[in-house]
C-alpha cells in the first residue's frame, strides 16, 4: 500500500501515498462535469442506450465541441478527455485518458499511437465517456482498468480485493533478499502470505521463486477467487493454493517465510474518509483502533507455522517499527535491526524477524 509511482499507478491520486494519502478525498470536480456535444455523429439515444448504466447527461464527452456531427478520431477523443481530466483536477490527464482510451477501444498503446485518425466506434466512445466519467468521480484508474500491473506483472482486481500499492513491491523485495541471503531462490521454499487479496505478494513470489511453493490466507472468499485466477493466470497456479481463514486461526505448517501486508490504518482514519474515496474494502484497510489490531492476531501464532529459523516479513504503517518489532519480540521471535526495509520514499515499511 502506498506511493504512487510511474505506469498506471502514476495516476492514482487515491493511492496511500504518504501514508494516508489514498483516503484523501479526490478533487472537486469543477463546474458541470462533461458538456453534452454528440460529435461523433452518432444518434445521442443510441450512445445513451449503449451506456445505460450511467447517467446521460454526465457522459457524452464533449469530443471537439460545436456539437459537429462527424465522429471524432482517436486523437480528437484523447484531446477532449485529457482537457476534461485536467480541468476536473486530475493530476496525470493524459496519462489516464490514453489508458482509458485504449481500454475502451482495445487497442494497445502501439496501435492507437499508428491509428489516431481513425474514427473512434460509438460503442467505444460510450464505454470511454464511461471511464472518464468514473475517473472524474475519482476512481482510480486501475479500478476502472480492473487491472494493476504489481512487480511488472498484471493483476486483476475488483471489489473485493485492495489495489495493490507500490510500497508493497518494498515487501517482495524484502523477501527475495532474505532468500538470497539464505540460500538458493532455486531452493524448494513453503511460503505464507496472510491476507493475500489479489495474491499480488504470493504470486509474484512463486513466480521469482520457481520451486517454491505456497498457501494465500483471506477473509474473503471473492478475494481468494480472484487470487486463485491471477495465480493461474500468471502461471504459478499448480504452485498455490487458497484458503479461507481468520489469520492463523486453525492454520498449522512449517513454512519457510511468512509473509503479511495486513490492514493497518487505524480505524479512526478509515472511517474519516468519506463514502466517496473508499474504493478499497475497508476489511483491507482498518487496522483496528491504533492500527496494530492484525500484527497483534498474527504475531503470538506466529512460531506455530514457522520452522524453527524460519522467517516472517511483515509490511507496516510508516511509524509502525517499533510496535510491530515489540509485538514480534513479545511473541518470542527474533527481529533483526538491519531488517528494516525503505519504500521509495525512503519511509521504513517492512520489518523481519526469524523464529
Ligand atoms: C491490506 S490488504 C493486503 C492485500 C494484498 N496482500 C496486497 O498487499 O495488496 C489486507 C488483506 O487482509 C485481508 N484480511 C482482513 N482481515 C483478515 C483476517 N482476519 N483474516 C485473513 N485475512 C484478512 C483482507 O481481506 C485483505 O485482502
Amino acid at each position: 500500500m502506498g506511493e504512487p509511482r510511474p505506469f498506471i499507478a502514476a495516476s492514482l491520486a487515491t493511492d496511500r501515498s504518504a501514508e494516508r494519502s489514498r483516503l484523501q478525498p479526490a478533487p472537486p470536480l469543477r463546474g458541470s462535469r462533461i458538456g453534452i456535444a454528440d460529435p461523433r455523429g452518432v444518434r445521442r439515444e443510441e450512445v445513451q442506450a449503449t451506456a445505460s448504466v450511467i447517467d446521460p447527461p454526465s457522459l457524452s464527452l464533449s469530443l471537439k465541441g460545436g456539437g459537429q456531427s462527424e465522429r471524432p478520431t482517436l486523437s480528437q477523443a484523447f484531446g477532449a478527455a485529457a482537457r476534461l481530466l485536467r480541468q476536473g483536477g486530475i493530476e496525470t490527464p493524459e496519462l489516464d485518458a490514453r489508458l482509458l482510451l485504449c481500454h475502451a477501444t482495445g487497442l494497445s498503446h502501439e496501435d492507437y499511437v499508428a491509428r489516431g485518425d481513425a474514427a473512434l466506434p460509438p460503442e467505444a466512445a460510450a464505454r470511454f465517456a464511461t471511464s472518464i466519467d468514473r475517473r472524474l468521480r475519482g476512481e482510480p484508474v486501475s479500478r476502472i482498468l480492473g487491472v494493476r500491473e504489481f512487480y511488472g506483472r498484471p493483476f486483476r482486481l475488483d471489489a473485493s480485493t485492495l489495489d495493490p500499492r507500490p510500497d508493497t513491491e518494498t515487501l517482495v523485495e524484502a523477501a527475495l533478499a532474505v532468500v538470497g541471503g539464505t540460500g538458493s531462490r532455486q531452493a524448494p521454499l513453503r511460503l505464507l502470505d496472510l491476507g493475500t487479496g489479489t495474491g499480488c505478494i504470493l504470486i509474484t513470489l512463486l513466480a521469482e521463486l520457481p520451486r517454491a511453493t505456497g498457501v494465500g490466507v483471506d477473509l474473503s472468499h471473492a478475494a481468494l477467487r480472484l487470487a486463485r485466477e491471477n495465480a493461474e493466470a500468471l502461471g504459478v497456479g499448480n504452485r498455490a493454493d487458497f484458503l479461507a481463514s481468520d489469520w492463523l486461526e486453525g492454520l498449522s505448517g512449517a513454512f519457510d517465510l511468512v509473509v503479511a501486508n495486513p490492514p493497518y490504518i487505524p480505524a479512526a482514519e478509515v472511517r474519516g474518509l468519506g463514502p466517496e474515496v473508499g474504493h478499497d474494502p475497508e476489511t483491507a484497510l482498518d487496522g483496528g483502533p491504533d492500527g496494530l489490531a492484525a500484527y497483534r492476531r498474527i504475531a503470538p501464532r506466529l512460531k506455530g507455522v514457522l520452522r524453527p529459523g524460519g522467517i516472517v516479513l511483515f509490511e507496516m504503517g510508516v511509524d509502525q517499527t517499533e510496535a510491530v518489532r515489540r509485538l514480534l519480540v513479545g511473541s518470542g521471535l527474533k527481529p533483526r535491526d538491519d531488517w528494516l526495509w525503505r519504500d521509495l520514499g525512503g519511509r521504513p515499511r517492512v520489518v523481519g524477524a526469524r523464529a
